[in-house]
């Protein structure tokens, strides 16, 4: 399986100016890199323009989406208008959404199944927080985002999906995971996976790691077989360390 490497930019930066320099950037450095899927999640307000920047290196992703194709939503962005952009990934689910937006894994449930069924690929982000960490419950609070996430989702569906692994105290904090834990919750996912979908559809699902990663922590992760990708805050909104990471991975 080819290994993945994801940029999310959240909500940086503050000009369209700024965001074509970076995407601009991440391109021209991206055609160096080779068997590496790279993909960068933009803002939506930037997802038009970088579209017009895009490359066939570099594959364009959502940070988010509503979990109906149209109507009376205000405020709102579906799946569908996101895969007529040309985005081909969308991401679900991330511990900063589901704290400020107060996104249940019951919402989360129905924007899977909209990705899904608008023929894109959704990221789906779980992980626990500090304090669930301490009192034991890691792999309690993992199944519970997995199986409630992906409740009746179809088997023919979901080997379009890949899990994120972020746990939420390693986001943006400098404190990576060690990857021998990192690991640890991976095999866990898998053979949670396993039991859910059968081997064969689970084999088909990328786990990847998310929380603090840079350049010289990236290929601790990737390096290992149960870790199939990075999704990469932070360290993607400078060019150089962005690609520099995916260099790291390409060669493991
Ligand atoms: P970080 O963010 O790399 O800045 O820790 C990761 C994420 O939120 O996906």
């Amino acid at each position: 399986m080819k290994k993945i490497i994801i940029a999310n930019w959240k909500c940086n930066p503050i000009t369209l100016k700024e965001a074509e320099r970076l995407f601009d950037s991440v391109k021209r450095r991206a055609r160096k890199v080779k068997n590496v899927e790279i993909v960068i999640c933009p803002p939506f307000v930037y997802l038009l323009a970088t579209q017009s920047f895009s490359h066939r290196a570099i594959k364009l992703g959502s940070q988010d989406c509503f979990w109906e194709q149209k109507g009376a939503f205000t405020g709102e962005v579906s799946p569908l208008m996101l895969k007529n952009l040309g985005c081909k990934y969308v991401i679900v689910g991330h511990s900063e959404r589901r704290r400020w937006f107060g996104e249940t894994d019951e919402m989360l449930n129905k924007k899977i199944k909209a990705v899904l069924s608008a023929g894109l690929k959704p990221i789906f982000c779980i992980g626990e927080t500090l304090k669930e960490r301490e009192d034991g419950r890691t792999f309690d609070v993992l199944k519970e985002q997995i199986e409630k996430g992906l409740v009746s989702v179809s088997q023919k569906e979901i080997k379009d999906l890949m899990i994120a692994y972020e746990p939420v105290w390693a986001i943006g904090t400098g404190k990576a995971c060690p990857s021998s834990e990192a690991i640890t919750a991976a095999l866990f996912i898998r053979k949670l996976l396993n039991e859910l979908f059968g081997q064969k559809i689970s084999k088909t699902i990328p786990i990847l790691y998310g929380g603090s990663v840079n350049i010289k922590n990236a290929a601790d992760y990737t390096k290992e077989i149960q870790i199939q990708g990075l999704l990469v805050g932070g360290a993607s909104l400078d060019a150089k360390e962005f690609i520099g990471i995916a260099k790291r991975v390409s060669k493991n």
